[in-house]
């Protein structure tokens, strides 16, 4: 029984009262993004399985221990999304945008599957907000993104965080690198994980992203990958510095930042919290990939992006009580003392919700008392009562429920008259400074 009255181990459910905040995340975020020229992609939540092999890299943790690969009835390899980089590319191939007018600019929220080890903030099936821009070479392309995923965070009030930047050069300029990384973990091979000892000949960057204490360890005393670029990196990581500084955008250089998958080349950036109960959790991390749309099948397009995880934003807003819009509240509850005044309850309901409004009335049969307690508990803003006089005259009273204020409405142009009384309240609101707009979100 235990099994299907519990979530899978690093899953969660997303209840009412946190779905709006989480809605209000994704929007803020893809609308910021749209004013940088991203426009929304959906892709499929399975891709095969090659995908993630080729785009993020055998030798990844992610591909080699995290992700949610299955045969499907067909026979054929597919794997639940780890991450939205692989999946865009290859859309924006298949779909042929990389051929149009460049750069190709998407933006996306998605769900992700990684079977990793759940603690706070790290799930196993969790949402990011990302962009990806493909065809952009210059070093303003790498701040511009830098400086959208600041903004996002600024925009959803999220302080309390640090950008950390580095460059992990080209293909070219990385075999000196990988050189002096294979000599540095040589040395202690035999202690290094039996993942590890694999990847030390393949690619012995990845044993610096590894979680076992003992590699992580090696790894802190490893060369840093900034000491062996090539002069054209360093111009490049040169010029993203004098873009950040001309924008006053904060950062740090962290020459040990070389994020966990395989594609990236040169700019490499996250932003972490710097909130103490969270401190140096990875809130956003991306970066260039330029040779990532050769490796799954097309044209070198030098291309750049960011992911963030929603869940972990969603928290440091909590612990930092973020303000957010408020809460959506029912704008009128329709009380009626009988089956005639339920139906034209049925029927007001229908032509204002038509409108947009949240308007709700008895389904389920209560009593008037009991409807008006109902109204009460979902702080209905205000309620009206139909009975057998409301009916014969066509007139009702309209109570406002947080000031008491009753106003008389006719029946026939209910909807209109509600329309204008909302108005005239969020023109008064307005004279009056806004009044409770914004409030805290509030916590179950
Ligand atoms: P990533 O660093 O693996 O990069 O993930 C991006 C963000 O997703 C992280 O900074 C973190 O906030 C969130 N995240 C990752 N794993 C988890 C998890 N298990 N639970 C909760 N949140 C998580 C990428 O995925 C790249 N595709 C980013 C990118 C886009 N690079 C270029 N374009």
């Amino acid at each position: 029984m235990a099994l299907i009255t519990k979530a899978v181990r690093g899953t969660r459910d997303v209840l009412p009262h946190e779905s709006q905040a989480l809605r209000y995340i994704e929007r803020t975020a893809l609308e910021l993004a749209q004013a940088y020229g991203y426009a929304e992609l959906r892709t499929p939540v399975f891709e095969h399985t090659e995908l993630f092999e080729r785009g993020m890299g055998d030798t990844t943790d992610v591909v080699q221990k995290e992700m949610y690969t299955f045969f499907d009835k067909g026979g054929r390899s597919v794997t639940l999304r780890p991450e939205g980089t692989a999946g865009a590319a290859r859309a924006c191939l298949e779909h042929g945008l990389l051929a149009e007018a460049l750069p190709c600019k998407v933006s996306y929220v998605l769900r992700c599957y990684r079977y990793e080890k759940p603690q706070a903030g790290r799930y196993r099936e969790f949402s990011q907000f990302g962009v990806e821009c493909f065809g952009a070479a210059t070093p303003a392309a790498d701040a511009e993104l830098i400086a959208l995923a600041a903004e996002t965070l600024a925009t959803l009030s999220v302080t309390d965080t640090r950008v950390e930047i580095n460059s992990i050069g080209c293909p070219e300029c990385r075999k000196r690198y990988l050189d002096a990384l294979r000599a540095h973990f040589a040395q202690r091979q035999s202690e290094l994980c039996e993942t590890c000892q694999g990847r030390l000949e393949k690619n012995p960057m990845r044993i610096l992203d590894c979680k076992s204490p003992v590699c992580a360890g090696i790894a802190t005393e490893a060369p840093t990958v900034l000491e062996y670029i090539c002069d054209a990196c360093a111009e490049h990581f040169d010029g993203v510095k004098r873009y950040l500084d001309a924008i006053a955008l904060p950062y740090e250089i962290n020459p040990r930042i070389v994020r966990g998958l395989d594609y990236y080349t040169r700019t490499v950036f996250e932003i972490l919290s710097e909130f103490p109960e969270a401190k140096g959790l990875v809130l956003a991390g991306g970066g260039r990939y330029d040779g990532l749309v050769e490796e799954l099948g097309g044209q070198h397009t030098p291309s750049l992006g960011f992911g963030m995880g929603i869940e972990r934003v969603w928290l440091q807003m909590q612990a930092l009580q973020a303000p957010l819009p408020e809460k959506h509240l029912c704008e009128l509850y329709i009380a009626a003392m009988n089956s005639d005044a339920l139906q034209r309850a049925a029927q007001l309901a229908q032509e204002l919700r038509a409108s947009g409004w949240h308007v709700e009335y008895d389904i389920v049969g209560r009593s008037l008392k009991a409807q008006m307690k109902y109204a009460d508990k979902i702080h209905a803003k205000n309620t009206v009562v139909l009975g057998e006089d409301e009916l014969k005259n066509q007139r009702a009273k309209l109570k406002d429920m947080k000031t008491g204020a009753e106003e008389l409405m006719t029946l026939p142009d209910f909807a209109d008259e509600f329309e204008r009384l909302m108005l005239r309240r969020v023109e008064r609101d307005i004279l009056e400074g806004f009044g409770d707009d914004v409030t805290p979100f509030p916590q179950p």
